[in-house]
Parts: structure tokens; sequence; C-alpha cells
């Protein structure tokens, strides 16, 4: 029998998990149950982002509306913030035109259904995109007067700061001349609250990590063994992160692609970042990517924040720099 040849994904997937700091890609998370179980961490008591967020946009509504002005065009990165994104629906003047951008047509779909139920004067543009690329705007009906980006839940954070700035840079071409950036960045804590909320009580984490084995098996036809790995979630002081792995319970080798991966006990496979800012960091990061920051705001206990940016071009900074 022969084989066939590797396409790069499942390439990239094999030379990941055979180089010496194994890994798999994090947007293998993301299947239907580990899309479920996602949802089910933003609901966690530790897990405080998805809250903290939410009570920071809504605290701060009236003032996003106001530097966002009336028919702006809302461009969504990623369709799953349902909660958030209404918020802000809900306080814009007007808005023109609402586009969520997803790899995921499926997930789209579903987003913009909701959308177009509960605001049915809205016109909902849905764009199949990998959005870490440049890509087409479609054109609204009502022209609109400027377009905001919006990236809620400091997804940011889970791609390094160099793969961050370039995601920045494809932001700030989106948003165009007199476009804005509103997003939600998780901040630097105590080391205690960070890692429990990415170990919880309830072993919820711990099946979202351990999910990416059951995708790799479905898709792949891998033979991971889910009982003989364990969840391991660590904030790494030196990089602000929020590491995930998963460490093998005892030697192995497991089957992939035709490859067998030998896997020795205690050895870990990483399966996510989750960075962490200081407000003044993430300021400098965004600022030179093409933005200029123009409001914060974040909760009494300084856990999460929530920065409006405008494109440095934008008609507002040329007035206020003259
Ligand atoms: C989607 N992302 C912002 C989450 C985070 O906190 O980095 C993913 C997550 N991983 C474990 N818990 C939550």
């Amino acid at each position: 029998m022969t084989s066939q040849p590797l396409n790069s994904e499942q390439q990239q997937l094999l030379d990941d998990l055979l180089a010496p700091q194994k890994s798999i890609s994090s947007a293998w998370l993301y299947d239907q149950r580990g899309s479920q179980l996602f949802d089910q961490i933003t609901r966690l008591k530790e897990y405080y982002p998805t809250r903290t967020e939410i009570g920071i946009l809504t605290a701060h509504r009236s003032d996003i509306a106001e530097m966002t002005g009336e028919k702006a065009s809302i461009i969504e990165f990623g369709s799953g913030s349902s909660e958030k994104i209404r918020i802000l629906l809900r306080c814009l003047n007007l808005p023109a035109v609402y586009v969520p951008v997803d790899i995921s047509a499926e997930h789209l779909e579903l987003a913009a259904a909701g959308i177009r139920d509960d605001f049915p004067d809205l016109e909902v543009i849905p764009v199949v995109a990998n959005f870490t690329q440049e890509f087409d705007l479609p054109e609204p009906v009502v022209m609109p007067e400027k377009n905001l980006v919006f990236f809620p839940g400091s997804t940011i954070g889970n791609f390094r700061p160099d793969e961050a700035r370039e995601l920045l840079k494809v932001m700030a071409v989106e948003a165009g001349k007199g476009g804005s950036l509103l997003i939600g960045v998780d901040l630097v804590k105590d080391p205690g609250t960070l890692e429990l909320a990415y170990n919880d009580q309830s072993g919820v984490t711990a099946a979202f990590n351990l999910n990416i084995l059951e995708h790799l098996n479905r898709v792949h036809g891998s033979d991971f063994r889910i009982d003989q790995f364990g969840h391991h979630a660590f904030f790494n002081a030196t990089h602000h992160r929020i590491e995930m792995h998963l460490i093998s319970l005892i030697d192995q080798t497991v089957t992939l692609l035709g490859q067998t991966i030998v896997i020795n006990q205690d050895e870990t496979i990483l399966t996510e970042y989750s960075h962490k800012y200081s407000i003044d960091d993430f300021v400098v990061m965004v600022e030179s990517t093409g933005f200029v920051s123009r409001a914060v705001w974040t909760d009494e206990d300084q856990l999460f924040s929530v920065h409006y940016f405008d494109r440095a071009d934008s008609d507002f900074f040329s007035a206020t720099l003259l």
C-alpha cells in the first residue's frame, strides 16, 4: 500500500510533535466539543476574564458609543463573543453594518443568524477568512462613516508577541484610515489568581486541554490514550504567560500519520500560550503597529483591560496633534 504524501498542515503537525518541545497548535482545541468546553470555562468562577470584560464594556458603553460615532462598520475578528458584540451593537448609534470574520463558515453562519434575529435592522455580512492575513471587506448598503475593529476576550494573548504585532498590523489595514480598534487584554497579576483560572476545581479546563488529543484521534486516526496524559498549566513569569501543556503520565509511543512518536514520562506537549500584559507594555506594542491609544478602561481590581485605539493617521489625531 502506498501512503499518501502529507499536506503542509499534516507535516507541520508532525514536525511540532517531533520537536524537542513537543507542541500541538492551539487551533486544534476548538472542535465542536472544545468550543462547548470553552463556553463552560467562560462561566467558571475561577475564570475571571469573561465576566470582568463584560463588566468593563457595560460600564463604559456610552464612551465607546461617543468615540465611535454614527454609522460605523463593526468588524469582529472571530465570531465567538455573542454577549460582548450584543453589548456593543446595543450601545452604538445606528451602526451601519456588522462584519464577523471567522475561518469556520459554520460558526460564522450561526453567529450571524443570532445577530440578525436580535438586530433585524442591522446589515450583517459574514466574511469567511483567516483573519491573521489581510482580507477584502464587503460593501455594505449604507456607506460606513468609519470602521471599528472589535477583538475582545484577550484572544490577542494566545499569539506570541511577534505574531500579535503582525495581527495588529492586519487590524490596522482593515480599520482603514480614520478607523479604530476596541480590544480586550488580560493583565499581569499575582500568579495564584492566574494559575487558578487555568486549573479550575471542576476540571473543565483539563477536559478542554485533553480534548485536543481526541480531536486529533478523530481527524487523523492517531492513537493518543487520553487517560495517559494530565493537564498542566502554569504561569511563566519570564514571558508573562500562562502555558498550557499535556504531561505524559508514562513512557509511551503514539502513531500519527504513519509516524511513531516517542513520549517519555513527564515529557509535555505544549497546547496553548495565554500572554498577559501590563497596560503600558500593551499600549507600546499596539502603538508600534500604527495605532494611537485613546482610552483604557479596567475593573477596580485591575484584572482585565479594554483599550480603544485610533489609527495613527485618523482625523481625530491629526487634529489634536496640530
Ligand atoms: C480564548 N482564550 C483567550 C482563552 C485564554 O484564556 O487564553 C483560552 C483558554 N484556555 C484555557 N482557558 C481559556
